[in-house]
């Protein structure tokens, strides 16, 4: 799979940009704040179906504007394919592939895949859970239509079932709203989050098998990783996760027999909302005791699993969108990404210029003022 060529109009701080990519390595360079990660995002955006530093869209919008828009020639072995996103201040996003409209983002999966990873990625192992849920979230929707469905249905589902507890932790007359209706809200948080937990577990399976690859090359073995599902549904095993209709009625009993605690609590307190990922280094929490190296390595390694994964599921690599890492590696670990993805495409950003060095058949583009030359 490819980027072929994007061209931007008033995105951030790009009035406009038109920029063909090389099929493997393409290198922004420029100064900071002077537009390379945006150009990132806007192909992160036809992707994932929204900015992965968690912006509105109407922060997309260059200052002043009330309008942009995003058009993507890509690629895959058999199809030349367009997706053009038009952002409007105060207006639903609207998408079309091929001419023709994306009406959910769920209809975008099977299109353009790509890996982001970006410095706070690193951090993913001694990180909170929400990166490494965040982590399967990304990988996984772009892969399962059903996975990104569930999951939007479920974040909804939440939001109402929290504002009934809050509401009924304020104030005593939201008791009896509260008692009227969680029970619904719990049966469809339960149905769902059963159907996110299975898929988390099985992607979890395969992160652990490709990651121990990954790291065994990069380290040359000897230390051993592995990853589990952690999930919240009180179930004995992590493959246990994987009976959707036994995690349904695990996590219904546990919703709808502490409605006390939650309201105390003011949200809910069981479900995929709360797993996590467990990361052992030769049979010990990594994120307690891996040094510093080691974890950046297993990050990295869990990374470059995604673009396994994706590869082994649809039969061809993602484009990587690497949001200046390199600057957060040794020079040992550089040297193993580079010529990891030497045979792939990848766009990454940097300040260094010294980077052409390293990657002496890059394409380079050069990035000043939202301007792209080269
Ligand atoms: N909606 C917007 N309209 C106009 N400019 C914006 C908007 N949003 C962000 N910017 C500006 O875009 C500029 C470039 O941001 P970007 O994150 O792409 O920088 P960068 O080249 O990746 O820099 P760094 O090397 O520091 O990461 C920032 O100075 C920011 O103020
Ligand atoms: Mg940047």
């Amino acid at each position: 799979m490819q980027c072929k060529r994007i061209e931007v109009e008033n995105f951030r701080n790009i009035t406009h940009a038109s920029v063909e990519f090389s099929p493997q390595v393409n290198l922004l360079l420029g100064d900071n704040a002077q537009g390379k990660t945006n150009l990132l995002e806007a192909i992160a955006l036809q992707a994932i179906g929204k900015s992965f530093r968690g912006a509105k869209d109407a922060e997309l919008i260059r200052f002043g504007q009330t309008q942009a828009r995003v058009t993507l020639d890509y690629a895959d072995d058999v199809r030349d394919m367009r997706l053009v996103t038009v952002l409007e201040a105060g207006k639903r996003r609207k998408t079309e592939q091929n001419g023709l409209p994306v009406r959910r983002a769920s209809e975008l999966v099977g299109g353009l895949r790509v890996v982001l990873f970006c410095p706070e990625h690193l951090s993913i192992i001694k990180s909170g859970p929400e990166l490494r849920r965040n982590f399967l979230d990304v990988a996984i929707s772009q892969l399962k239509p059903m996975y990104l469905t569930s999951l939007q249905r479920y974040n909804k589902i939440l939001k109402e079932r929290n504002r009934l507890l809050k509401n009924a932790a304020e104030d005593a007359s939201a008791m009896k709203t509260l008692r009227d209706t969680i029970d619904i809200w719990s049966a469809q948080l339960a149905h769902e989050g059963a159907i996110i937990a299975r898929y988390r577990v099985w992607y979890v399976q395969q992160v652990n098998a490709a990651a121990r690859e990954v790291f065994a090359d990069m380290t040359g073995g000897g230390e051993i990783p592995e990853m589990t599902y952690d999930g919240s549904c009180h179930m004995e095993r992590p493959e246990d996760y994987l009976d959707a209709a036994a995690v349904e009625q695990s996590l219904l009993r546990l919703l709808t027999t502490s409605h006390d605690r939650e309201i105390g609590a003011t949200y809910t307190l069981w479900g995929p909302h709360k797993d996590d990922i467990a990361i052992t280094l030769n049979g010990v929490c990594a994120r307690v005791y891996a040094s510093q190296g080691q974890q950046r390595s297993l990050a990295l390694a869990m990374k470059l699993a995604e673009g396994e994964i994706s590869r082994k599921l649809c039969g061809d690599y993602p484009v990587f969108l690497f949001d200046d890492v390199q600057c957060e590696l040794d020079s040992k670990r550089r040297d193993y990404l580079v010529n990891k993805i030497r045979d792939k495409q990848v766009i990454l950003t940097t300040c260094e210029p010294s980077e052409m060095q390293r990657m002496t058949d890059a394409r380079v583009v050069r990035v000043s003022g939202g301007e792209f030359s080269g």
